[in-house]
């Protein structure tokens, strides 16, 4: 059996006298896209806060490629290779694409300079060019601020911007719910070659023809428990709909 790139055990989380996550599995595979999905208030956010390290587990256990971890924060969770595209996005929407790529993360002109603090601009913009190319994501311009890019190139900064960080998963959460039609066939493209480039993902939609679209795996989540899950190939929207409205838990042990 494939050991995981990461994975969860029992995962309970309460935020005061709310229990909203009672029990959760889950489990990332190499190259693979897995879709998460749920009703509203399934816990879908709450569990990929956990795994991405911004929040954490109140009980329950993670591991990457089988060793146990803790993430104490994004930060931490980032040196595991691991991140998470936000349906906010947090770019720095005054600078260019190539400067929210490096954000945080800026590289120095080597030797005395470097020491002096001044940034090497001429190599993060060959590196960013490179990053957009291996990923086949086309801005119209690589110059101008992140603001005046459409919705879908905006998400393709933030989706290269964690691929250029993450090398093992990367969760996604609702990333084309705000865009049209043409641009979400773009992100989903996107998406498609950060698996080629070896990366995970980790999609929660709501579109369910998206996720029979491009997901290799489906995992249902309702009332914070694990209710079905799917290969490509085995489910239908109506399954879907099913599992997510009516799904019977598979556990009932921490069911409350
Ligand atoms: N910070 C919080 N404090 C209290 N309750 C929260 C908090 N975050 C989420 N919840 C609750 O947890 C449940 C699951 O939320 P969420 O993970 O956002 O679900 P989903 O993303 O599947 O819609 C909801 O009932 C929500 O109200
Ligand atoms: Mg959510």
């Amino acid at each position: 059996m494939t050991v995981p790139l990461l994975a969860a055990s029992d995962i309970h989380k309460r935020f005061g006298h709310a229990h909203v996550l009672k029990g959760i599995d889950f489990a990332v595979y190499p190259a693979e896209i897995c879709a998460l999905i749920g009703d509203n208030g399934a816990g879908k956010s709450t569990l990929v806060k956990i795994l991405s390290g911004a929040e954490k587990p109140t009980k329950g256990e993670l591991s990457i490629a089988g060793k146990r971890v803790s993430f104490s924060s994004p930060g931490q969770a980032q040196q595991h290779g691991i991140a998470t595209v936000y349906q906010d996005l947090a770019l720095a929407p005054e600078l260019t694409p190539s400067d929210n790529l490096f954000l945080g993360s800026e590289m120095l002109r080597p030797g005395l300079l470097g020491r002096f603090g001044i940034l090497d601009r001429a190599e993060m913009r060959r590196r960013a060019a490179e990053q957009f190319a291996r990923l086949g994501v086309k801005l119209r311009s690589a110059k101008v601020p992140v603001s005046s890019l459409s919705g879908g190139q905006r998400q393709s900064v933030a989706i290269a911007r964690a691929a250029m960080w993450a090398d093992k998963v990367i969760f996604m959460d609702e990333p084309t719910a705000a865009l049209g039609v043409v641009q979400t066939e773009r992100v989903l493209e996107l998406i498609r070659q950060v698996k080629n480039a070896g990366i995970s993902v980790v999609l929660i939609s709501h579109n369910m023809p998206q996720v029979l679209e491009i997901a290799d795996r489906i995992v249902v989540l309702r009332l914070g428990q694990n209710v079905a899950e799917f290969k490509a190939g085995e489910a239908s929207v109506e399954s879907l709909v099913a599992a997510m409205t009516s799904g019977v838990a598979k556990s009932g042990k921490d069911a409350q």
